[in-house]
């Protein structure tokens, strides 16, 4: 996969780059990502990137001009084409699953008050990161960036599993411990020790089960439930 980052903070995104599950993933060529200053791409001579909104209003909206230049000289039109912007649709599990498909993304990062809508007319789609407002796209396209990339397969080495994380069979995941096995008067739970697999498999069947209905009931709804499961929430309930 290809992934070309428009931003005006590139250093911010290749800081991430280089760290963890994406660093590795850039490393063994499973992802090429490239980020673009959309400042460079500004033919005035100050670099001005940003101007006062017609009609009025606070703040300064992303230019046109620097943006479009952007994608012609870098050939980004054909790329699936995303505008980070709290307005667009939340990201989820199911989103990134798909964005991982794709050949090339182009992410679009805003700043100021946001981007001229001539610019986001052009984008294939608007993602949100949440309902809230931070101050700079770079952020967000991070936790796109991320959110996609481990979904891509062999970018989890053994050791991490995407099958196994929260969303991905429409569950929480369950409780997880570690060494020792009492801490400060608090225990692992037995059956974790026990090394009775099948067992161990049950019970974080049933903790995620709990865990989902406790607290993100929703959920349920859509995801694939057995009998099994429908029995062990009407117990839990
Ligand atoms: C200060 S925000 C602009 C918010 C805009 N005035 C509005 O109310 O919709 C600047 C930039 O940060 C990014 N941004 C802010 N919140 C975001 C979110 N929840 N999800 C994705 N991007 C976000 C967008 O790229 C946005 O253009």
């Amino acid at each position: 996969m290809k992934i070309d980052v428009l931003t005006l903070f590139p250093s911010v995104v290749l800081a991430y780059l280089k760290e963890s599950i994406i660093g590795r993933a850039v490393g063994r060529e499973l992802v090429q990502i490239d980020v673009h200053n959309i400042r460079d791409y500004s033919s005035d001579k100050h670099k001005t990137v940003d101007d006062s909104p017609y009609g009025g209003g606070p703040g300064m909206i992303l230019k046109p001009e620097p943006i479009f230049e952007a994608f012609d000289k870098n050939d980004l039109w054909k790329g699936r084409k995303i505008f980070l912007s709290p307005q667009g649709n939340s990201l989820n599990h199911n989103m990134a699953e798909r964005l991982s498909t794709e050949k090339h993304l182009v992410i679009l990062c805003g700043h100021y008050e946001g981007v001229d809508q001539r610019v986001c007319d052009k984008m294939d789609e608007e993602i949100s990161i949440g309902d809230y407002v931070i101050s700079n796209g770079a952020v967000a396209s991070l936790v796109l960036i991320d959110a996609v990339v481990r979904q891509i397969p062999e970018v989890l080495g053994n050791c991490e599993s995407v099958e196994k994380d929260s969303f991905a069979n429409g569950l929480l995941e369950y409780p997880q411990y570690t060494r020792p096995a009492e801490f400060r008067g608090e225990k692992v739970p037995d059956i974790l020790l026990g090394g009775n697999h099948k067992l161990i498999e049950e019970w974080r069947h049933t903790q995620s089960l709990k865990k989902t209905l406790l607290r993100r009931p929703e959920l349920l709804e859509k995801a694939k439930l057995s009998r099994d499961d429908k029995l062990i929430l009407n117990k839990i309930k």
